[in-house]
């Protein structure tokens, strides 16, 4: 398997420019390593709230770490009160887009048809498109998880090519998972990166797609669970929230993954 695992840190909203700045100082000082260019190493990201994105890309320029967005918006600019576009985006010097987030589509109107506009947005733009999908507790229990999550990745892909997903990464992310402490059980989690696997496999022509494409795992992952998720053989990395807010945490994560 050529897949190399991503580690990403979505800060949500949290940290000031400062204090992403410090965090980002504590990552670098207690990384031992698992920060630097080094192609077996994970891909490490952290992802920022917009006013903290410039003043983080400046703090990690000459490490291997990446860093991305929380959203982006699909038209070039306009009248959008409070999104942000492409090129705003690429301006900071990110490389990576959460897009999806289950956060804003509950929370924040965000639907299919505009996480798969954003998505285009961020390939079109030449950034890697983290794309977040995941079933609610209500729907796991009523036994709709596959269907709700076919539902949102063909969604979230429609007009997506073979070659654009090259950029594209998915996170899945049962809803009910998230900052709850309520962790899926490492088969929970399998079940669901294989049949999002083959749905891909269904998809796309090229069989490249579905073996290349990482499908991280999101919710409540820690340094005391990622390993048994990260053993599994379709989980390419986690979507990591309130532990990649604490260095220790997240290169503990980070170190599951090397
Ligand atoms: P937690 O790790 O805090 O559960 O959050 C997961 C998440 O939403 C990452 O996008």
């Amino acid at each position: 398997m050529s897949r190399r695992y991503m580690i990403a840190g979505n800060w949500k909203m949290n940290n000031t420019a400062a204090e992403g700045v410090a965090l980002i100082k504590d990552l670098k000082a207690q990384c031992g390593g698992c920060c630097c260019q080094n192609e077996k190493a994970p891909e490490v990201v952290v992802c920022p709230t917009f006013t903290t994105l410039s003043a983080v890309v400046a703090e990690a320029s000459g490490t291997a770490l990446k860093v991305g967005a929380q959203n982006i918006h699909w038209a070039e600019n306009g009248a959008y009160t409070g999104e942000i576009s492409g090129a705003m985006l690429k301006e900071t010097g990110v490389t990576h887009v959460i897009i999806g987030h289950s956060e804003r589509r509950q929370y924040f109107g965000e639907t299919d048809e505009t996480v798969n506009k954003r998505t285009k947005a961020a390939l079109k733009h030449g950034l890697v498109a983290i794309v977040c999908i995941g079933e609610t507790l209500e729907e796991r229990a009523s036994d709709k998880t596959e269907a709700v999550v076919e539902r949102q990745v063909r969604a979230a892909l429609a007009d997506v090519t073979a070659d654009d997903m090259k950029n594209v990464v998915l996170a899945y992310e049962p809803v009910w998972a998230i900052g709850t402490g309520m962790v899926a059980t490492d088969e929970q989690a399998q079940a669901v990166h294989a049949f999002v696997r083959n749905l891909l496999k269904s998809m796309f022509k090229c069989p490249c797609v579905a073996e290349n494409t990482r499908i991280l795992y999101g919710g409540s992952m820690k340094p005391g669970n990622a390993a048994g998720l990260l053993a599994q053989p379709d989980i390419d990395g986690g979507l990591i929230g309130g532990a990649s807010l604490k260095a220790a945490d997240f290169l503990g994560i980070v170190k599951c993954a090397l």
